[in-house]
């Protein structure tokens, strides 16, 4: 890769172990004092040197504000290796980038499309900003979960009056499936609407061999969340916000939105791991993911002989011809075994010590990436060897194990109707009641099953019966409810 700036340096990181390297003493926070007011415990685990590096925002180190040192730096210094026209480092996950992409470019009540399976950090931007949600249509896999949202699905979101202030779409799903996103951009552009990608699980796309998705930042996205701790390698919590190259909204826009939402005190140590991952990136990202991508294509070859297990490929599917797959996200079916990939995931775990990203009825999905552990693919590999000798009989492994209906109702639920903006409803005064006895209630919180990982229920929705009765059958199916009452008996709504 060329580029006129100096990718050599790591100027957080490099700020950071100067400060520490010079003897002076901190009579300033953190309360640790580099360490010497450390729990011994914390001082063993974090050792002497990392907490050294644990320093705030201060005159020495810049700050995420108005930056003007060495964040400045770093973060020029990743826009142009993404390709953006400005980065924002974020220490609190691409939770807070999509709350900020939000502000920034939804008034209150002003709408969005989305689709329906959006993460929660999706809603809780609702709410912080005001704005109000419109569904594109999503169709979607029993084997894969949610595809992405068609050009066409767009176009229809897009003509609905009044026009949208964004576009706000989920790019890769959990199973890795990217789709084609390029013709959705132009077509929201050429309406003037700007188009947020909240790519979390896709930072590492610019790094993959020709066949892999391509980054939304080469769609010309207008704003691209990544969680560079969930495939990149910075630590965890630390997160990029881009800003396309020639983005409807602007750089300051969002630095001023991020003021509004992220803390005084956010993590050096996360923003220099970004900062050096950055550099290594740099310098060996490309090699780095080839490997990858090689040793993970021999391993998804050898489960794909194991009888009775099969390894997802989207090439292989005519339904998915509009969408790419990450390589490393490997999914393997095991409902041909009799197994769900709940009961694999724990045989997996107990006996084989290998952990997954996620398992639903009949999957489980790992994430692979540089340098995995030769061993630990071998156990995975002796593992899922074991799980085809015992076939099972599990009737939650077969496709409509979801409930009696039809499996496509359930997954994709009825979305009720909007009663109140989410921001409206979730900052209410509320009550809970009896499952039982909600219908026509306004719903305060947001409701979501897993499987299908697609919410029920958002703030601001009406209970309806009928999506009760799809919660009913869920529960029947054994599907677990993710809701301020985990058993879901009770619900949160507006009083
Ligand atoms: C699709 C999606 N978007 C956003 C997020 C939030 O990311 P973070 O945990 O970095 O805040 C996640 C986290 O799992 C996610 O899966």
């Amino acid at each position: 890769m060329t580029s006129h700036l100096n990718h050599e340096r790591a100027p957080i990181f490099e700020t950071l172990s100067n400060y520490a390297r010079t003897g002076i003493y901190g009579f300033h926070t953190p309360g640790h004092k580099g360490g010497r007011f450390a729990a011994p415990e914390l001082f063993e685990l974090v050792g002497r040197s990392g907490l050294a590096l644990d320093l705030p925002a201060m005159t020495a180190t810049d700050n995420t504000f108005h930056p003007t040192g060495c964040v400045r730096e770093a973060q020029a210094l990743a826009a142009d290796l993404f390709g953006a026209g400005e980065t924002f480092f974020l220490s609190a996950g691409s939770t807070l980038g999509i709350s900020t992409a939000l502000l920034a470019t939804v008034p209150p009540g002003g709408a969005v499309v989305i689709p329906r399976n959006v993460h929660r950090s999706v809603v809780a931007g609702l709410v912080l900003s005001g704005a109000l949600p419109r569904f594109a249509r999503h169709e979607v896999l029993d084997e894969c979960g949610a595809l992405g949202v068609s050009l066409a699905a767009v176009r229809e979101a897009l003509d609905t009056m009044p026009q949208p202030s964004a576009v706000l779409l989920t790019r890769p799903s959990y199973y890795g499936i990217a789709r084609e996103l390029a013709a959705v951009v132009r077509e929201c552009h050429t309406r003037g609407v700007p188009v947020i990608v909240d790519e979390a699980h896709g930072g590492h796309f610019k790094f993959l061999p020709p066949g892999g998705p391509p980054p939304a930042l080469e769609a010309e996205a207008d704003i691209v969340v990544q969680s560079c701790h969930k495939t990149l390698g910075s630590l965890v919590g630390s997160a990029q916000l881009h800003v396309g190259r020639d983005s409807l909204i602007s750089a300051e826009r969002v630095q001023h939105a991020l003021n509004l939402l992220q803390t005084t005190s956010g993590s050096f140590l996360l923003l220099a791991s970004l900062d050096a991952m950055r550099r290594w990136l740099w310098q060996e990202g490309t090699s780095l993911f080839a490997e990858a991508v090689a040793a993970a294509s021999k391993l998804a070859d050898e489960i794909d002989a194991i009888p009775s297990l099969r390894v997802f490929c989207a090439a292989r599917d005519a339904r998915l011809a509009e969408h790419a797959q990450d390589p490393l996200r490997l999914v393997v079916d095991v409902s041909g075994a009799g197994w769900t990939g709940f009961d694999a995931e724990r045989f997996l775990r107990t006996e084989h010590r290998v952990e997954d990203e996620m398992a639903d009825h009949r999957n489980v999905v790992y994430v692979l990436g540089p340098r995995d552990d030769e061993a630990a693919r071998s156990r995975l590999l002796a593992g899922l060897r074991a799980v085809s000798k015992q076939p099972r009989s599990n009737p939650k492994a077969r496709p409509s194990s979801l409930g009696p209906q039809p499996s496509t109702s359930l997954l994709q639920p009825p979305i009720p109707p909007l009663a109140m903006s989410p921001r409206e409803a979730a900052l209410a005064r509320q009550t809970r009641v009896r499952r039982a006895s909600a219908t026509g209630r306004t719903c305060a919180e947001m409701v979501m099953f897993y499987p299908p990982g697609i919410p029920l229920l958002m703030p601001g929705e009406t209970v309806t019966a009928e999506t009760l009765a799809v919660c009913q059958q869920l529960l029947a199916a054994g599907a677990t409810p993710y809701a301020s009452d985990p058993t879901f008996e009770t619900i949160c709504v507006v009083q």
